[in-house]
């Protein structure tokens, strides 16, 4: 991150969202932290302000538009200027048989993992077309380019991630603003262990069985890092990528190749 600059990160209180934070902050980012969860976001704060950037937590409900408008204005209002975008949150949604799910479990895992996305870009395109920059990054999956069985809502909504992030990218490239999505495969972390004791529990394998097939589908026998997804997320965000746009980049040690 070659010029002084603002990245507004969803779901940067913890876990993948906060090792984007820090490594944007790193690269020389003031951070607004778009978060549901206020008390998380106290040390995502904490890191930013020691690589000596100024940090913003904003409580944020991505579920509704209002939320999304108050904090991009909020954080406009701080800095000025925001010319990062970062769609991290998203939440795992049921693990069930498809009929086995309901209406609001459906509308709740869309409403925050591609409906949340379509208002921050929708808030915050406006600013970014006036600046005539921008550098977009959404956080997907690689269950967005192949199956993930009882995943039903989740997979509808990082495949759909993928779909808006080719048709942002065609659609504001002209105004220099690029669109990109990262892909990770299994992040170790509390949340991927959540998954893998949901996926236990529904399928009737332990955990360590669970566990240890998702390393074997990797050539490298094993899971990423948080860091990983941040060093890429940090990547598309520099000008050494400044001529790719509307692409989704698997950081998943190889377990997905497409
Ligand atoms: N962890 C993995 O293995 C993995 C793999 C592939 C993709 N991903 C994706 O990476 C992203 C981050 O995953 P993570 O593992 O760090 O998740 P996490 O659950 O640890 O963190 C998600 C963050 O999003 C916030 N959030 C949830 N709902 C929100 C809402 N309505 N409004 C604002 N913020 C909200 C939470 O408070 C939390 O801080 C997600 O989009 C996820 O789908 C994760």
């Amino acid at each position: 991150m070659e010029r002084d600059s603002t990245a507004l990160v969803t779901g940067g209180g913890r876990g993948i969202g906060q090792a984007i934070c820090a490594e944007l902050a790193a690269r020389g980012n003031d951070i607004v932290i778009a978060d549901l969860d206020e008390e998380e976001m106290a040390s995502t704060v904490d890191l930013v302000e020691a690589e000596g950037r100024r940090a913003l937590a904003l409580q944020t409900d991505l579920k509704h538009l209002d939320s999304v408008e108050t904090a991009v204005e909020t954080a406009l209002g701080e800095f000025g200027t925001i010319e990062h975008l970062v769609n991290n949150a998203g939440i795992a949604g049921p693990t069930s048989a498809c009929e086995q799910i309901s209406s609001e479990e459906w509308d709740e895992t869309l409403a925050v993992n591609l409906r949340g996305p379509f208002y921050t870009c929708r808030t915050l395109l406006p600013p970014m077309k006036s600046a005539g920059y921008g550098r977009i990054v959404n956080i997907a999956s690689v269950t967005g380019k192949r199956p993930l069985t009882k995943r039903t809502p989740y997979a509808t909504t990082k495949m759909g991630l993928i779909g808006f992030t080719r048709t942002l990218a065609a659609e504001v490239g002209e105004h220099d603003i690029n669109v990109n999505a990262v892909c990770p495969g299994s992040v170790d972390g509390p949340r991927i262990r959540q998954v893998f004791e949901q996926k236990a529990e529904a399928t009737g394998q332990s955990y360590e069985a669970v566990r240890q097939s998702a390393e074997n589908e990797s050539p490298r026998q094993e899971l990423v890092t948080r860091e990983d997804i941040a060093n890429a997320v940090a990547f598309l965000c520099s000008s050494d990528a400044d001529r790719i746009t509307g692409q989704d980049l698997n950081v998943s040690a190889g377990k997905v190749m497409y």
